[in-house]
């Protein structure tokens, strides 16, 4: 029974049994940068006599490179790789016995990733103002096979493909916008842009980082308690309001009938000598480009005969 098995596989094997060529194509799955240089080898052994080798791109296109041999091995150089040498290429050994033969094929990948992205738009926000941020990832092959994704700080904000159509068998410039309303928090945060080019061995990933500038109007105003001042003596009053840009302070003294006046400007109001005019309401005014911002505080002069 097992003898008969045995005769039966070498019945089998027999019409291919006088082909011992063993051919060899390497790199298996050959990949490269644009620009870089690839060698395909083709390497037969147990072959009886000289070795042929042909090679042949499947889709009737010429192979654009450089052929090198010797007697057991054939390769085909690309220096420089470029797009076109892109697909399926083939490579066939005959040994002297033109029956002696085999064929061998891989398929060729070819990328182009040499920049890193660009971010543009992040310097001038608003707070609340719908803004358009732009990542620009330059020359980029396969363009389909790139990933942008925006992060804010490192909470991820978006995740698309290439927004803009893909051109094949052409390094593209890859665009993704990220339509985004800022919030005063935002401010100096960091946003980034990250590339990445799904290539079968290993992605490669690129990513730029930038500074958001908000703009955002006057807040979180600390303005300094309301007082008792003795007729004579000096009092400070100050007001701090945080904003970008940096808020210009005014002073201004509320008079009866709505009527104010300019006191002063700047965080701090000093009065060395107080009189009995300084008694009332003050107002400062935090303002930059984008808002402005108000908060009172009262002084009561005292004296030991009331002049009013
Ligand atoms: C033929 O070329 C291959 C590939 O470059 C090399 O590995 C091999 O040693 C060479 N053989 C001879 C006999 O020169
Ligand atoms: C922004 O990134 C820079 C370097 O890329 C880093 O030094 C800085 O601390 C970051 N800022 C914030 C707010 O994360
Ligand atoms: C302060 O802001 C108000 C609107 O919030 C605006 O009407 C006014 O003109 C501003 N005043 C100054 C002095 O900027």
């Amino acid at each position: 029974m097992f003898q008969f098995a045995i005769g039966l596989i070498c019945i089998i094997l027999l019409p291919t049994s006088e082909s011992k060529l063993v051919l060899v194509l390497t790199p298996k799955n050959p990949m490269a940068r644009v620009g870089e240089r690839l060698v395909l080898t083709c390497s037969a052994s147990e072959c009886a006599g000289d070795v042929t080798f042909t090679w042949q791109s499947l889709k009737d296109r010429p192979l654009y490179g450089r052929m090198e041999k010797n007697n057991t091995a054939s390769q085909q150089i690309f220096d420089p790789v470029g797009m076109q040498h892109e697909g399926k290429v083939s490579c066939v050994a005959t040994c002297a016995d033109p029956k002696d033969k085999a064929q061998r094929s891989a398929s060729v990948e070819v990328y182009a990733f040499p920049k890193d992205p660009i971010i543009s738009g992040s310097e001038l926000l608003t707070e609340g103002q719908d803004s358009d941020l732009t990542c620009t990832v330059p020359d980029v092959y396969p363009a389909d096979r790139l990933k942008v994704q925006w992060l804010l700080g490192d909470k991820v904000l978006k995740d698309n493909k290439a927004v803009n159509p893909v051109v094949k068998g052409e390094a593209q410039t890859v665009t993704s916008v990220l339509k985004y309303k800022p919030t005063a928090q935002d401010h100096g945060q960091n946003v980034t842009c990250r590339a990445t080019l799904d290539i079968k061995t290993e992605p490669e990933t690129r990513e730029t980082v930038a500074s958001i500038t908000v703009q955002y109007s006057p807040r979180d105003v600390h303005i300094s308690e309301n007082i008792q001042v003795n007729i004579g003596e000096s009092f400070t009053l100050t007001c701090q309001a945080k904003g970008h840009p940096e808020p210009t302070v005014l002073w201004r003294k509320l008079e009866k009938g709505g009527l104010s006046v300019m006191v002063g400007d700047g965080e701090t109001l000093r009065v060395k000598e107080t009189s009995w005019s300084h008694d009332g309401d003050y107002e400062c005014m935090s303002h930059n480009t984008v808002g402005n911002l108000t908060a009172q505080v009262t002084v009561n002069v005292q004296g030991e005969s009331d002049g009013r």
